[in-house]
């Protein structure tokens, strides 16, 4: 059944929203803070988030919301049938250096499944949305992954967690390996809008591991949309909660599980 088109236009107004927050403090020295050693928040990432739970609570009173900056544990299972997963500001580190690389991503899960995805990079103004069946948009226009066929040909990207400097060594070797494979591979530094250059052609193929539902929810979606492969590092579909992600235009999904593998996940 279709979606209710409240949900979609809700997803966008949400979206330019925090946008507006964003480009408010962008490259006018917001303050940051530390969740950890190297994780950061600044007044943006909590602003954007404490406006979409005022807009979600207001309009949809039995809805529930996990963002990244306001919910405590992870919660697999929602206790209300519509649940926004949010991601307020994805690529905080770009942000507070002033990088105009980062995005609000959001997703409308209902009866525990991703139905809709909404991520706008409020600097280059583009909004990918999604719904499940209808395909994926960049400003509106249907857009496809690419076509390009092999590894060789591919530009890839990828993303490193917080904890990297823990325990290196199978990431680094994952990206050696991939190094040594495809075209190029790039780290922009936000998961949502890396999986929506896969979803728009732009990146033939993105991976990365501890990510967090609210980096993934969206975009995900987004690339299924665009006719794009999602899996796990195991070729199972994604688990919101499991952390890794594998995406691709179809064409390079074996090939890069194969580079995976081998390098040892
Ligand atoms: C981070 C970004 C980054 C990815 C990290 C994420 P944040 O999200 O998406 O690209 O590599 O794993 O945590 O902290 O900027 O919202
Ligand atoms: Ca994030
Ligand atoms: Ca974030």
């Amino acid at each position: 059944m279709p979606l209710d088109p409240v949900y979609l236009a809700t997803g966008i107004e949400a979206a330019l929203a925090a946008g507006r927050i964003h480009r408010q403090y962008f490259r006018k020295n917001p303050e940051v803070q530390k969740k950890g050693p190297i994780d950061l928040v600044t007044a943006a990432d909590v602003g954007a988030e404490r406006a979409f739970r005022a807009l979600i609570a207001a309009r949809f009173p039995d809805h529930s919301v996990l963002g990244e900056e306001q919910t405590t544990g992870l919660p697999k299972h929602s206790e209300t049938r519509c649940r926004w997963i949010v991601d307020p500001l994805d690529g905080t580190t770009n942000f507070a250096h002033g990088l105009a690389l980062f995005c609000v991503s959001i997703a409308l899960e209902i009866d525990g499944r991703v139905e809709l995805g909404v991520v706008y990079d409020p600097i280059a103004d583009e909004l990918f949305t999604a719904e499940r069946g209808g395909g994926a948009r960049l400003n509106g226009e249907l857009v496809q992954v690419s076509q390009r066929a092999t590894l060789l040909d591919g530009l890839l990207c990828t993303g490193f967690p917080y904890s990297i400097r823990e325990r290196p060594e199978r990431q680094v070797e994952v990206f050696a390996s991939f190094l040594g494979q495809a075209r190029a591979v790039r780290r922009l530094g936000s998961a949502a809008l890396d999986l929506c250059y896969v979803a728009c052609g732009r990146f033939d193929g993105f991976w990365e591991r501890h990510l967090h539902p609210w980096d993934m929810a969206a975009g995900a979606l987004i690339v299924e949309e665009a006719g794009g492969r999602v899996t796990d590092y195991s070729k199972r579909p994604i688990d919101l909660f499991g952390g890794q992600i594998v995406v691709s235009n179809g064409h390079l999904h074996e090939d890069m599980l194969t580079v995976i593998d081998a390098a040892g996940r």
